[in-house]
């Protein structure tokens, strides 16, 4: 049985695609609402449309993929149109935005507020690919500054998308700061981590056309910075709910993140390889490892990770 709830919804399982991958357009989101996905979120917009980066901008290697795709996206009212006419009976729906400034996002989150759609809003602090604009995520100052204003926009439960943090202060100096609002429900560990870069040994060059090849990472790569900030904030943040992202590319991935403690389980990189169908696959694996090891439930073992 693996049902579960978040934010009092009930689910009828715990994965759902990374905000990104799939879920740029209207076609893909109806695909990602068909799908076995328990839950789905549309791609990060900006208040206008983009057209992003130029291409190329996202390569998978076999350990990992790196994109820098420069919020590609169909502007603010397009999702948000999406989310009107969104089938809530079926599964869930976050909306991600991530305005160029927080006046953009001010400027979003009072349309969302006005809006009649049972939608969840995840922030994203943690864009690495904007030339020029630097990840709210690693300026603590500037990260309180931002969570006050749009707490204060915003009167419904919402979450915020980190960065990876790589430094017991880090986790220590991010929780406080979300634990100040009670507003903040979830956390979702990880983006990318930011600006990598992939080379071609043949042809000695760069593997993405944007910023001279620096991109974010995803994939196998991120699995264990990924699985170490998901039970950072599970430790830190009681009561929150947290959403584990990154290095999911089969059942044993997304069992990890449940035993670190994530609620919700996000597909990126493996998502964009395979499709919808890899959740299908991902639920008849997990479902596996569970039946092996007597768990008839997903709190039979979420968040009960063993230390030595
Ligand atoms: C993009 C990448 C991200 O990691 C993110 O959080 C938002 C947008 C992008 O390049 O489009």
């Amino acid at each position: 049985d693996l049902r579960t709830e978040f934010l009092d919804l009930p689910l009828a399982n715990p994965l759902m695609n990374a905000s990104g991958v799939w879920c740029s357009v209207a076609s893909q989101l109806e695909a990602l609402a068909e799908c076995a996905a328990g839950a789905m979120v549309t791609k990060s917009c900006t208040l206008a449309q983009r057209d992003g980066n130029p291409e190329p901008r996202y390569r998978a290697t076999p350990w990992g993929s790196i994109n820098s795709m420069g919020l590609p996206n169909e502007g603010f009212p397009y999702y948000l149109n999406y989310a009107r006419c969104h089938d809530y009976e079926r599964k869930p729906l976050f909306m991600s935005l991530a305005g160029l400034t927080l006046d953009d996002n001010l400027t979003m989150v009072a349309e969302l507020r006005e809006a009649v759609t049972p939608v969840i809003m995840e922030l994203n602090l943690s864009c690495p690919n904007v030339p020029g604009k630097a990840q709210v995520g690693y300026d603590f100052e500037a990260m309180d500054t931002f969570i006050h204003e749009i707490a204060d926009a915003y009167d419904r439960p919402f979450g915020v998308k980190l960065p990876p943090y790589f430094d017991i202060a880090h986790f220590d100096e991010a929780a406080a700061i979300l634990n100040a609002y009670p507003q903040i429900a979830f956390v979702t560990c990880i983006n990318s981590i930011g600006n990598g870069l992939v080379i071609d040994p043949v042809s000695e060059t760069v593997v993405i056309r944007p910023k001279d090849g620096f991109g974010g990472i995803g994939g196998d790569f991120v699995l264990p910075t990924a699985l170490a900030n998901v039970n950072a904030f599970f430790r830190r943040c009681p009561d929150k709910k947290i959403i584990g992202c990154g290095g999911v590319r089969s059942g044993e991935q997304v069992f990890l993140h449940l035993l670190a403690g994530a609620a919700l389980v996000q597909v990126g990189t493996q998502l964009f390889e395979e499709g919808p169908l890899i959740f299908p696959r991902l639920l008849e694996e997990l479902q596996a490892i569970m039946t092996a090891k007597g768990y008839d439930r997903i709190t039979d073992f979420q968040g009960k990770l063993k230390t030595l």
